[in-house]
């Protein structure tokens, strides 16, 4: 039985098939609410259920703590209805009118870039673009109905070829494949775009208020840091060289956190653009540099390399993209130092995606 969903603020209605989820719904009727994991991991999708029930599915708890679901918090990636649902929810105009695809694609380029992560450079059939947000994600799609997300580095403008960085996960189905057997020309399926990680206020469209993890007071001049953890930097050097491209004048400041100097797998790409934009300034950051690194720059986590920069972030904007545990710290820290919530967007990446929209 098909149930109701109406978000109150918009009035937008969509319908919710059985057994599925309320943004899975959503994304199916062209209403876009912000998501980003799709695993009940990050947060992103969470809003409130004004009026209804659902079953919160399987979520981690550091995604909803107990005291937000009893506030009628619920996290919409997971939520399955049991009944007609009004609901407030983050929807994110930007997004709303590039179409997610299922597309073929063929590997042209496999180039190791440092001892675990390997750049794939893909090509669209003859003729074909994906039209995406310069922080969007894809769906490689695998056999047995399973499906392993990377975000797209290339920006939008340069879409002749797509860019993935792929970190080796020891025993990762996809990953394992890219570093063992996948050859110069092979055929890939993938879907996107997918989520909501991209720059708000230059060209995005996204108006004051219109969601995300909350759009107010978003503004093209407002100074932006953008962290990165490991192979977090994809979305951040897409969303960089998309600002670049636009003439983006707002201060910018990238932190990259690695553990050694042999993780920073493109060193000297941010430093180039270091040198061409006055207005951005790259901080790379090695919580466990190695003796042979002979390392004289930043040390420690990426987060408090940030704090120690900004002890008041009230003016900025924080763009992430890192594992969970980066995310977790970097979103307290930002919040101690005076950082709106509304001004914190993320992507918080596991390296598996079950669900798909
Ligand atoms: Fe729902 Fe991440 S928890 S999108």
């Amino acid at each position: 039985m098909a149930f109701k969903v109406r978000i109150e603020s918009s009035g937008s209605e969509f319908a919710v098939a059985e057994q599925e989820t309320v943004l899975g719904a959503a994304l199916r009727q062209g209403v876009t609410l912000a998501y980003s994991c799709r695993n009940g991991d990050c947060g992103t999708c969470k809003g409130k259920l004004i009026s209804g029930k659902v079953d919160y599915g399987r979520y981690n708890e550091k995604a909803m703590s107990d005291t937000e679901r009893r506030a009628g918090a619920a996290l919409f990636c997971q939520a399955v209805p049991f009944s007609d649902l009004v609901i407030e929810a983050k929807e994110i105009s930007a997004a709303k009118d590039i179409p997610i695809r299922i597309m073929p694609c063929r590997v042209m380029q496999l180039e190791k870039l440092a001892h675990d992560v390997m750049r794939l450079w893909l090509k669209l059939a003859e003729g074909q673009r994906l039209q995406f947000l310069a922080g969007q994600y894809i769906d490689i799609l695998l056999s047995g109905n399973q499906r392993r997300s990377f975000s797209l580095a290339t920006a939008p403008h340069a879409d002749e070829m797509l860019q993935l960085h792929i970190r080796h996960v020891p025993g990762g189905l996809f990953s394992g494949q890219v570093f063992t057997k996948m050859k110069e020309r092979d055929l890939l399926r993938f879907q996107g775009p997918l989520g909501t990680f991209f720059m708000r206020g230059d060209d995005s469209g996204e108006s004051r208020n219109a969601g995300g993890h909350g759009n107010a007071g978003t503004s093209p001049d407002r100074p932006a840091i953008l962290v990165a953890g490991g192979t977090g930097f994809a979305p951040i050097k897409s969303i960089l060289e998309n600002a670049f491209a636009k003439g983006t004048r707002r201060p910018l400041s990238l932190y990259w956190g690695v553990r050694a100097k042999r993780d920073l797998y493109l060193p000297d790409l941010p430093q180039a653009w270091a040198g061409e934009h006055s207005h951005f300034r790259f901080t790379p950051v090695l919580s466990e540099p190695q003796p042979e690194d002979h390392w004289n720059g930043r040390q420690g986590w990426v987060h408090e390399a940030v704090a120690e920069d900004f002890p008041d972030l009230s003016r900025h904007e924080v763009y992430a993209s890192g594992p969970p545990p980066m995310i977790e710290a970097l979103k307290r820290t930002v919040m101690e130092h005076g950082l709106p919530p509304d001004r914190l967007y993320y992507d918080s990446f596991e390296h598996a995606h079950a669900s798909a929209p």
